[in-house]
């Protein structure tokens, strides 16, 4: 990426997301900012965001132009980016990241969980949840009642919901049998309440759903459900590809 502006330093500490703009002049007046091996100027300071090195505490501040975000959602929390009633994923991160415009890249419904990721990056957001780029998601779910191996073949063959809107083959597998089954099913689109859709037109409604993988990407089990962090330029680029060998 190339740069052709020199950035004010408080700008670029508020844009990694290491302290607002307010905290940037305080942490600044207490010496604890160097900018190129000395203690920096002031808030107005004009830097290279791609050359400078900037520390706060001992601690260099990397210049991200994106930024990219793993959480465990949990549920009960809109993956939305602001709503008027309920709380929104937006709202369980630090007013520093908020700030930056970040959205997620690819829902889920309220009640359920797992594997979100947020960015302001738009080319990014839209590979991962384009069907045409085939990135599968996969879902752990329990169901009611257990699907058979008709209803597996039924999801590899493309199945056709409610309302006549077709799907694009996916994979089914049970994981644990029963009355109400564990099963993990993986498809390559995000259409509205997809999953449960097709659960329910195979009769056997869906009790809970958690997202464990978009593409070769893993949730990372570490996370508490409302936790997040932000991934490394190899999980970034992990959420990108297909990840599943063959259906
Ligand atoms: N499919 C659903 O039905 N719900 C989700 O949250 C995600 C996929």
């Amino acid at each position: 990426m190339f740069c052709l502006e020199l950035w004010r330093l408080d700008k670029f500490i508020a844009f990694s997301g290491a302290a607002s703009r307010r905290e940037v002049r305080l942490l600044i007046k207490a010496g604890r900012i160097q900018v190129d091996g000395r203690a920096a100027g002031g808030p107005e300071q004009k830097i290279d965001p791609q050359t400078a090195s900037v520390y706060l505490d001992g601690q260099r501040i990397s210049f991200s132009a994106h930024v990219y975000l793993m959480m465990n959602k949990p549920a009960g929390v809109l993956s939305s980016t602001e709503d008027a009633r309920d709380r929104t994923v937006l709202d369980l991160l630090p007013e520093t990241l908020r700030k930056r415009g970040l959205f997620p890249a690819g829902r889920l419904d309220k009640d359920s969980e797992g594997l979100l990721l947020l960015t302001d990056d738009g080319d990014y957001c839209h590979h991962v949840i384009s069907p045409r780029k085939n990135v599968f998601k996969c879902y752990e779910i329990e169901t009611m009642g257990c699907p058979t191996p008709e209803d597996c073949a039924a999801v590899a063959a493309g199945m056709t919901l409610e309302d006549g809107t077709a799907c694009r083959p996916g994979r089914l597998e049970i994981l644990e049998a029963g009355q109400t089954a564990r099963c993990r099913i993986r498809i390559s689109e995000g259409k509205f309440h997809q999953v449960k859709r097709m659960l329910a037109v195979l009769g056997k409604p869906v009790l809970s759903l958690r997202r464990t993988e978009i593409g070769a990407l893993h949730l990372d089990e570490n996370l508490k459900p409302g936790a997040y962090r932000e991934m490394t330029a190899e999980e970034a680029q992990l959420a990108l590809q297909t990840g599943v060998s063959s259906l």
